[in-house]
């Protein structure tokens, strides 16, 4: 089934009221302040590290320590010994930076930024759900709140779910949640069937199989590279597929392809366009519209609103403790599962 971009919803309940408040706060910023000047001198005093999805605005991936995909922010978050945490990213990612550093603050410039992944899996459905499959090792994408990671046995990311699967025993049953496409796309290359979760991810769905069809015979030259969140009928078409931070190093290391189509979300392309200035890079064409695809979560984080959580100091991430604790086994696993890991999965791998 298709899916149509939704406003986000709110991710947790620290969320209410914060709408009206962050608008005021954002109207009240003196027009005349440089605030990229500002962002690095709030960086600077607070001892802040800022890490940034690629999925974030440019601005904000120029201002940031560490830019990466959901995996290299996790062991960044992991590794820092800064005193703040700035997470430009979405809810579920500066939780999981909270999951590992209980004692620091961890700033997300708009806490209603959430995931359609993690919203629509809620933690008692996902709880429920689980009690018929006992015995089964349960393996769940980042993309999940921190209630979610709880119920988990080990916690994956587009860069590492194929290889951690490959390492459990081949006998061992295995739920997989929230991500179907993720989820199919794991259990063919790991030729392991799993019992998948029913959610998708807003922006990687929308990618349309018969308009990319179309697109290609206008660029015949050009290499599809796909997210393994896109639904089937994309990725069987496609050259290449990998995490965001995979597509960006493939750009990187093939320099014979001089076009790419890329079916992910196009904060990525700001890397891209860098790493690879004599490339053209092609958006792979969303189900209406001819714009390239931007996830309206990822987006609602603005420099004016990033400014603003360094100044206040909030909003931070709040987390019960009991929740933290039992979140922690599993990004623990994950970290520990992927320390030799390359981060690059090779399509039939
Ligand atoms: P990665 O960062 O693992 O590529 O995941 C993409 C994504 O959709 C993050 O929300
Ligand atoms: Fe969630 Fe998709 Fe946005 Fe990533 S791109 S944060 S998976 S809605």
């Amino acid at each position: 089934m298709q899916s149509q971009i939704s406003t986000p919803q709110n991710p947790s309940e620290e969320s209410a009221g914060q709408e009206m408040d962050l608008s005021m706060r954002v109207e009240s910023i003196d027009p005349r302040l440089d605030l990229e000047e500002e962002i690095k001198r709030l960086k600077k005093e607070m001892n802040a590290v800022i890490l940034a999805h690629y999925y974030q605005d440019d601005v904000i991936q120029d201002l940031a320590d560490h830019v990466g995909d959901s995996l290299a922010l996790a062991q960044a978050a992991a590794k820092t010994d800064a005193d703040v945490i700035v997470f430009c990213g979405v809810h579920f990612m500066a939780e999981t930076a909270k999951i590992l550093n209980p004692d620091k603050p961890v700033l997300l410039p708009d806490l209603d930024a959430g995931c359609s992944l993690a919203d629509r899996c809620p933690a008692d459905q996902y709880r429920e759900w689980l009690k018929q499959y006992p015995n089964h090792t349960v393996i769940n994408y980042i993309n999940s709140s921190a209630g979610v990671k709880a119920l988990s046995d080990i916690i994956v990311t587009s860069s590492n779910a194929v290889d951690i699967v490959k390492q459990l025993p081949a006998d061992q049953p295995i739920v997989f949640g929230p991500d179907r496409h993720l989820g199919r796309w794991v259990e063919r290359q790991t030729g392991r069937p799993m019992v998948l979760w029913n959610g998708f991810c807003v922006v990687h769905e929308q990618f349309n199989a018969r308009r990319l069809l179309a697109l290609r015979v206008d660029y015949p030259d050009a290499v599809l590279i796909a997210h393994p969140e896109c639904e089937e009928a994309v990725l069987n078409q496609a050259d290449y597929i990998g995490s965001t931070l995979a597509l960006l190093k493939y750009v990187q290391a093939h320099t014979e392809h001089k076009q790419f189509i890329v079916a992910t979300e196009a904060g990525i392309l700001h890397q891209m366009k860098r790493a690879r200035p004599d490339a053209e890079f092609i958006c792979s064409p969303p189900n209406s519209g001819c714009t390239c695809a931007m996830c309206p979560y990822m987006r609602l984080n603005t420099l004016e609103k990033l400014y603003l959580c360094m100044r206040d100091q909030r909003p931070q991430i709040v987390m019960d403790e009991e929740t933290r604790k039992r979140a922690l086994l599993p990004v623990q696993r994950m970290l520990e599962m992927s320390k030799n890991l390359s981060p690059v999965q090779q399509k039939g791998d």
